[in-house]
């Protein structure tokens, strides 16, 4: 049997060639180069899709809304972040930590498909049909229409779609999937972008909407990134902390829907629960009236979301203090930790100083920054917050507040869950549109006048 031709080419340029290079002779660019199937029979297929297909020009009037019929997924938490179901010959990845709840939550997806659409092809590069089948019972899933098969071959895989003829697809992992016409191994580059650009095309072609289950590396990103992402219409990141029990699931592209949403689960023994209240649930331990601790509405997306910041402040025994951050920003931390010597007067210079954000949640947007100087202030000069009271606000280097987006939305979340009071900076009145007077507000200019306010 003939070989099929494999070529190298620059991931910078495009450019060809029989070899691999070190540095581009094109761009410059060093080690660039990867393997690929010379695409022959690629550009032939574009070739009848352009006889078979001639596009017509459409009146943007005439055009429907939501142009994609999408297949529901009972799973609503899963569905909002899709932007309300699965678009049929979409290709999707999804991207967490090994251990996070992929390959659970899939699971769940693939019966829930099986029980209401059709059959669904779950093929596992990592675990065997019964490691499968024991987590399925554990989740308690039954289904005809739900088949599983341990494969790492492209081709095998594609032999049993064929039989199988799928509504649904999904793929654990593609860093495990290979491609027997290249030589470099699985998990590869190469390898990995010539998989998803096989699967892709066979969504496309086939309406056969695909999960595609991708490793993350060290730095966070998915391995063999920027080609897989170009390749896929949506990438999902799976995020939580593995010793915390939720997951949030996240957006990051979309080309069916908004890449903000977010979904919120909680991984329980018998799989991923959803959480469809989110505040409530990050909220459900909190000890009341203790100092240190101080409440923020965070957007998540479009969803407010209410979180604990906890600061602890304690005398240290090292000549440079120690900062800890769980779930803010170190660097974010070390400038509040600062303004607020600076600009309010607390002494920090001989306090180690912990933040902890509850529930494992990351918050990244500075609309924090206050209740994360007011966790702080509050342990330091052992003071609780008011247990009814939010606090917002962008804190900038002379101490003065920044009004924080989406105000009226964060407002409305914090009275629905009871709280009486939010702390905001001044400026917010006057550029938003009115604030609900569902809480009261208490405006406020600096940081020195937020932590008069709420700890006296
Ligand atoms: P898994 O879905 O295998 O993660 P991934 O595919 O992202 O690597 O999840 C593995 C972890 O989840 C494992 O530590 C056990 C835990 N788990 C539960 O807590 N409850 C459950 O019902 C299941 C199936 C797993
Ligand atoms: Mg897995």
């Amino acid at each position: 049997m003939a070989r099929n031709r494999t070529v190298y080419v620059c991931q910078e340029c495009g450019r060809n060639a029989p070899k691999p290079i070190g540095r581009c002779p094109n761009c410059g660019e060093w080690n660039s180069y990867v393997e690929q199937v010379a695409e022959v029979s690629n550009s032939k297929r574009v070739q009848q899709r352009l006889i078979g297909h001639r596009s017509e020009p459409q009146r943007l009037t005439e055009i429907s809304g939501d142009p994609w019929e999408r297949i529901p997924v009972p799973i609503e938490e899963f569905a909002r972040v899709l932007g309300g179901g699965i678009v049929p010959g979409s290709i999707i990845l999804i991207g967490g930590e090994p251990g996070i709840g992929k390959s659970t939550l899939l699971l769940q997806v693939a019966a829930v498909i099986a029980n209401t659409v059709g059959p669904v092809l779950y093929v596992s590069g990592e675990e065997s049909a019964r490691q499968i089948k024991m987590r399925a019972e554990r989740l308690d899933i039954a289904s005809d229409d739900l088949f599983l098969v341990t494969e790492t071959s492209l081709s095998t895989i594609l032999d049993h779609i064929q039989s199988v003829q799928p509504d649904l697809l999904i793929v654990d992992s593609i860093q495990t999937t290979y491609d027997d016409r290249l030589d470099s191994a699985p998990g590869n580059v190469s390898q990995v972008k010539a998989c998803a650009t096989e699967f892709q095309s066979l969504a496309k072609n086939n309406g056969i909407p695909t999960f595609l289950v991708g490793h993350v590396t060290k730095e966070g990103s998915i391995a063999g990134p920027r080609v897989l992402e170009h390749i896929v219409d949506t990438v999902l990141y799976l995020e939580g902390d593995a010793f915390q029990a939720f997951r949030l699931l996240r957006s990051v592209k979309n080309r069916f829907g908004a890449t903000s949403e977010v979904g919120v689960f909680e991984m329980q023994g018998y799989g991923m629960a959803e959480v469809t209240n989110p505040s409530e649930a990050f909220l459900a331990d909190r000890v009341v009236n203790a100092s240190g601790s101080s409440i923020v509405v965070t957007m998540e997306g479009t969803r407010p979301l209410l979180a604990e910041v906890q600061g602890l402040a304690t005398p240290t025994s090292f000549t440079n203090p120690r900062r800890t951050a769980n779930g803010v920003d170190v660097n974010r931390l070390l400038l509040l930790l600062a303004v607020l010597t600076r600009r309010a007067n607390i002494k920090l210079f001989e306090q180690d100083v912990f933040v902890n954000v509850i529930g494992g949640l990351r918050i990244d947007e500075p609309a924090a920054d206050l209740s994360i100087a007011l966790a702080v202030a509050s342990s330091v000069l052992d003071r609780p917050l008011a247990a009814d009271l939010v606090a917002m606000g962008e804190v900038g280097l002379s101490g003065e507040l920044r009004a924080v987006s989406q105000l009226p939305a964060r407002l409305n979340e914090a009275a629905k869950l009871g709280f009486k009071h939010a702390l905001v900076p001044r400026s917010a009145r006057s550029r938003q549109e009115p604030l609900p007077d569902v809480i009261n507000t208490i405006e406020v200019r600096t940081l020195a006048d937020a932590l008069s306010a709420a700890v006296g």
